[in-house]
């Protein structure tokens, strides 16, 4: 493989430091590059400094390299999508039209749609069609600058159809160019057929999915729908001590709908991060600065749930590393666009155009455990480069509604552009 030398860009913004959570003034700190350049060899980031920097130390080894000429633009890491529930079966736009008629999520989930429906859905799909699914997805993301993506299963609520979702995501990590992070999420609902029986359905979940789960190595981390109507703290926290004793790391789906204890249990459990947490109490969101639970702010799901998003601000303020996702998944937010969701994590929750670009590369690579590998343009990452069509970083927010991705390179080769 030849080297690449992507050189001139107006902005690198290299998001360099440690491999850790950023919080306060860290997430801030772009480590922006004037006049940019980077050398990618094997996949690999080689050198990283400004062009004259470059010229220097690879110049005489120009001409075997495939020269990216980045004059003008904005150049950043890949981005990473830390929360998704992408390997699913179907889809529900009636209940986009019945929300608008005035439905809640909560009543269409009660009556045997939203979360229910898809699980039909992906039960009666074959292993096949939910690659062929998935896969558009995924190509959706990278051309959206997304070069990593955790996926959660949890439309089976069965053992047979969660790890069917837990392979078709093995399967896609092994051919799909996007790094894709496992999760099991059996607690994503209580099955229909187990409908006033929920203990059993956890007994089952905590019996036979999660050791089979760990078993067969299927997944990284272990998330439950913490919400009043879904699964109380107490059952939220069964399920994720078992999964914690199986070495599967705590996640939580916490204070979306309702102010539930979700951030407290979050910290509680030492949970890698907590998501949603549009109704997390102040308390809560204390005790996640204090145990170093990463906030997993949606704000796509908020808007499109038409609720107000998550206090994203003061939860920087308080000393808590924020990142952000899209949620992609069948009800509450169908779209694949990082982009738009850091437009709206500036908009809609008052983060900074640094912070939002923070949030959606080292933070979110820190909240799967990828931190070692990717979320910044540093020497020995992988080679997960984005050039936007844009020359600077407010910019990025600043043009929203837009996807101003030129190219991607997802290990070192051209995926996008
Ligand atoms: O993160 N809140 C629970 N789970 C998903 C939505 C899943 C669905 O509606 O299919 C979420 O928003
Ligand atoms: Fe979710």
């Amino acid at each position: 493989m030849k080297p690449i030398w992507i050189k001139n860009a107006a902005q690198l913004a290299t998001i360099s430091g440690a491999n850790k959570p950023r919080t306060r003034e860290a997430m801030s700190d772009l480590g922006v590059i004037e006049n940019g350049s980077l050398w990618i060899e094997n996949g690999k980031i080689m050198a990283v400094g400004s062009t004259a920097e470059l010229e220097r130390i690879y110049g005489e080894r120009a001409s075997e390299a495939n020269i990216v000429d980045a004059t003008g633009r904005l150049v950043t890491p890949g981005l990473v999508d830390p929360h998704t529930h992408v390997a699913y079966g179907g889809s529900r736009e009636r209940e986009f039209e019945m929300r608008l008629e005035g439905a809640t999520y909560m009543d269409i989930m009660n009556a045997g749609g939203g979360i229910h429906a898809t699980t039909r859905m992906t039960r009666e799909a074959t292993e096949d069609e939910l690659i062929e699914q998935t896969t558009r997805r995924l190509d959706s993301f990278l051309a959206h600058g997304v070069t990593t993506v955790e996926g959660k299963s949890g439309y089976g609520l069965d053992l047979e159809t969660e790890i069917k979702q837990l392979r078709v995501m093995k399967r896609l990590n092994e051919t799909h160019p996007i790094d894709l992070i496992p999760t099991f999420m059996g607690g994503h609902a209580v099955p229909r057929e187990y409908k006033g029986r929920e203990d059993e359905y956890i007994d089952v979940l905590v019996n036979d999915m999660l050791p089979k789960v760990a078993d067969e190595e299927l997944a990284v981390f272990n998330d439950v729908f913490c919400e009043v109507g879904v699964f109380t703290p107490e059952q939220s926290e069964r399920i994720l001590l078992a999964g914690k004793e199986l070495g599967l790391v705590p996640k939580i789906h916490a204070d979306e709908i309702e102010s539930y204890g979700g951030a407290e249990l979050a910290a509680k459990v030492g949970a890698i991060s907590a998501e949603h947490l549009l109704k997390a109490s102040d308390e809560g969101v204390r005790l996640m600065a204090e145990a170093g639970v990463i906030a997993c702010l949606l704000p796509a799901t908020a808007l499109y749930l038409r609720e107000e998003a998550a206090q994203g601000r003061a939860m920087i303020d308080a000393g808590v590393a924020v990142a952000i996702s899209t949620d992609c998944n069948p009800g509450s937010s169908p779209t694949t666009s990082m982009p738009l969701v850091m437009n709206l994590a500036c908009i809609s929750m008052r983060l900074t155009p640094a912070e939002a670009l923070v949030a959606a590369t080292m933070n979110g690579a820190c909240a799967i455990g990828m931190e070692e590998k990717v979320g910044s343009i540093e020497v020995g990452k992988q080679a997960d480069i984005v050039m936007w069509h844009i020359s600077n970083y407010q910019e990025l927010q600043y043009l929203f509604g837009v996807n101003h991705v030129q190219s991607v390179w997802k290990k070192g080769v051209q995926v996008v552009g």
